[in-house]
């Protein structure tokens, strides 16, 4: 049997959050630049984003850029920039065929001006697409997006908007970047690191998480299988106990 024909398909994840991590060490290993392992991470998105299709799972939210990012070499920043842009243009015939949303977070206003023009373009392409929202974190860090919640509800009070009293997880979980997603129920991280890396904090509170020694160029569906496979044998308690 494969790890897809294992898997059960009443107990799937519902959203799945990816840190997309080991392209600069895979490329070191073959004696090559960092830029190279980030071309060879695209093949990766298409496999885990394919593979989510085939399991029939709606949302999928990759790392492909963090706030940190930002103080790599200028030319390792440009190149992903550059990467970005190239990759949206060629995947949008993909976004069509599989019914795939495409949706963003993070500091986009950060975002070089072709870049956030490519996105904007390809979210409204996108935008009534229903079978997965693919959510790109560019610029993402999520410190910044819950200080960034927090002034909007500090915002709303003084306007007298808002009572005190009446902020709740909930209303403060729609001021995040994610306010129309769910929460993860499955975090993967390729690399062999086992950290957050200021990803998705609020959102992954109850999350499993998963991890592969595998650099990101090396991921394949089968691999995404597995980890579902890996989340359908734990049992998630929420806090609570089994009985
Ligand atoms: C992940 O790979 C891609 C981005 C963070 C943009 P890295 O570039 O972090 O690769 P390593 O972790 O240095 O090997
Ligand atoms: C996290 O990876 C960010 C992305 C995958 C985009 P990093 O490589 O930037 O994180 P650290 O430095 O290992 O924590
Ligand atoms: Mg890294």
């Amino acid at each position: 049997m494969t790890y897809k024909e294992k898997i059960d398909n009443s107990n799937l994840p519902k959203h799945i959050a990816v840190i997309m991590d080991g392209n600069g060490r895979w490329a070191k290993g073959l004696g090559k630049l960092r830029i190279f392992g980030h071309q060879n991470g695209v093949k990766a998105v298409r496999e885990t984003l394919e593979g989510t299709i085939e399991l029939g799972i709606p949302y999928l939210t990759l790392y492909a850029f963090s706030s940190e990012n930002w103080h790599r070499p200028q030319k390792e920043v440009q190149a992903l920039m550059e990467l970005l842009v190239s990759s949206l243009t060629k995947e949008l015939p993909l976004f069509h065929k599989h019914n795939i949303r495409l949706n963003a977070i993070g500091q986009l206003e950060d975002l070089p001006v072709d870049c956030q023009k490519a996105l904007s373009q390809t979210m409204d392409a996108t935008r009534d697409h229903t079978r997965c929202t693919l959510t790109l974190a560019l610029s993402y860090g999520s410190r910044k997006e819950i200080l960034h919640a927090t002034k909007t509800i500090a915002q709303e009070i003084q306007n007298g908007q808002l009572d005190i009293a009446d902020i709740t997880e909930e209303k403060f979980a729609k001021r995040l970047y994610t306010h129309d997603i769910p929460d993860p129920d499955l975090m993967i991280r390729t690399s062999g690191e086992y950290r957050i890396s200021n990803y998705l904090l609020w959102q992954l509170a109850y999350a499993e998480l998963w991890f592969t020694d595998k650099m990101w160029p090396e991921f394949t569906r089968e691999d995404l299988f597995l980890a579902v496979l890996d989340y359908q044998k734990r049992e998630r308690r929420f806090g609570k106990t089994s009985e």
